[in-house]
């Protein structure tokens, strides 16, 4: 089988380099462009990235002679991979959807757009159906994906054998989110050691609102939001990788406990099965008192999981958790690279 050919906009960035790392074997898609801002462009990537490669292996031999791009939709390639800067991404990315290119991005600007999929393929695969809609809309010849901020697809996967078994009516989480989360160079480092920033811009409001449109049903070619009330604080810590998130929740019918655990321990989605960075078990539940934790639970199932732990009775609600996922790997660069993935099987992308 020949393979896709991916573009990736926002190479040198966290989220960037993370794709660029995981995409080095993949069995559909070779990456041929990496494109970045006019900082970057000429360079060659092993070159630009020197003092900036953080991944967590070293950078794949393919990479290294890449001569990085502007953003620009004349990129050799069939797909791009969007981890731009929001300041940015909007305007780029709606560029290389009319010139006809396929775009899977991280960025907040287009998720909540009433015709644009915001996918997790475990939870909402079917919500690739918008794309026509979009495409007939805006006159488009390619189109534009999304996926959720990283707290709301690690709530959200964490969420979904609960939402399938029992219902959910109310959620309340408290997210204590890595470093990493917020790009490089990110927070100053005088900011947040011995310290938690109770405050991190557009963040509650994105996790209250997306997780409405992701576990919605799409109907006549629309969204229906599903009903359920989410209040969201969320705190930056000085943690490398991993978000952690503790969650209380009120589901629509009583379960107990090793009914919650058996819903966790039996997540085997079926819509995504056939996906090759698809974990079979997107939710791994830890028994023991004190786990998860980011430093020793973050790259479980290579990062593309989510982790739940400490499940008990909720006195405000019913029960309450921990949720814990990598927020670079499954929390956006795993989850585009899974979202292009979507398209590819159902024949968005050839
Ligand atoms: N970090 C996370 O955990 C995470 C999780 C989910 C979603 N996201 C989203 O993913 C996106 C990338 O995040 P990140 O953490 O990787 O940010 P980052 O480290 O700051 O990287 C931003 C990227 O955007 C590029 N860029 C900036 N200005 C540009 C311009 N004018 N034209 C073209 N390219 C430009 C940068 O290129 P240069 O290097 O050339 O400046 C860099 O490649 C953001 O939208 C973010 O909100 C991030």
């Amino acid at each position: 089988m020949s393979k896709i050919s991916v573009g990736i906009l926002g190479a040198t960035g966290m989220v960037g380099q993370t794709i660029v790392q995981l995409m080095e074997k993949h069995p559909w898609f070779e990456v041929t462009e990496l494109a970045a801002s006019d900082r970057s462009a000429g360079l060659k990537y092993g070159d630009a990235m020197v003092n900036r490669w953080n991944a967590s292996a070293e950078m794949p031999d393919y990479a290294k002679s890449l001569r990085i791009k502007e953003c620009k939709p004349n990129l050799d390639c069939d797909i791009v991979l969007s981890a731009l800067d929001s300041g940015v991404a909007k305007e780029i990315e709606e560029d290389f959807a009319k010139s006809g290119y396929a775009v899977s991005s991280n960025a907040k600007n287009h998720r909540m757009d009433p015709d644009v999929p915001l996918l997790i393929p475990e939870i909402n695969a079917e919500h690739v159906g918008l794309i026509k809609k979009q495409r007939k809309d805006r006159g488009w010849k390619g189109f534009i994906v999304t996926d959720p901020n990283c707290s709301t697809i690690h709530m959200c996967l964490a969420l979904k054998p609960l939402f399938d078994s029992f219902g959910i009516e109310k959620v309340m989480v408290t997210t204590m989110q890595a470093l990493s989360g917020a790009g490089y160079p990110g927070v100053p480092s005088m900011d947040i050691v011995d310290n938690v920033i109770p405050f991190i811009s557009d963040e509650e409001e994105k996790v209250e609102t997306e997780p409405l449109k992701i576990f919605g049903r799409l109907s006549d070619g629309a969204i229906r939001q599903a009903r359920m009330w989410i209040s969201a604080q969320c705190n930056r810590v000085a943690v490398r990788h991993g978000h952690t998130e503790c969650v209380s929740v009120k589901l629509s019918k009583k379960a107990n406990r090793d009914e919650i655990i058996d819903a966790f321990e039996g997540f085997v989605p079926t819509k995504s099965a056939a996906l090759p960075s698809s974990p079979k078990h997107p939710v791994v539940y830890m028994k023991q008192d004190n786990r998860p934790q980011p430093k020793l639970d973050v790259n479980l199932g290579g990062g593309m999981v989510s982790v739940v732990g400490r499940l008990r009775p909720c006195s405000i609600l019913d029960y309450k958790f921990v949720v814990l996922g990598h927020n670079l790997v499954r929390g956006a660069a795993g989850a585009a690279i899974l979202n292009a993935e979507l398209l590819k099987s159902a024949g968005y992308v050839r």
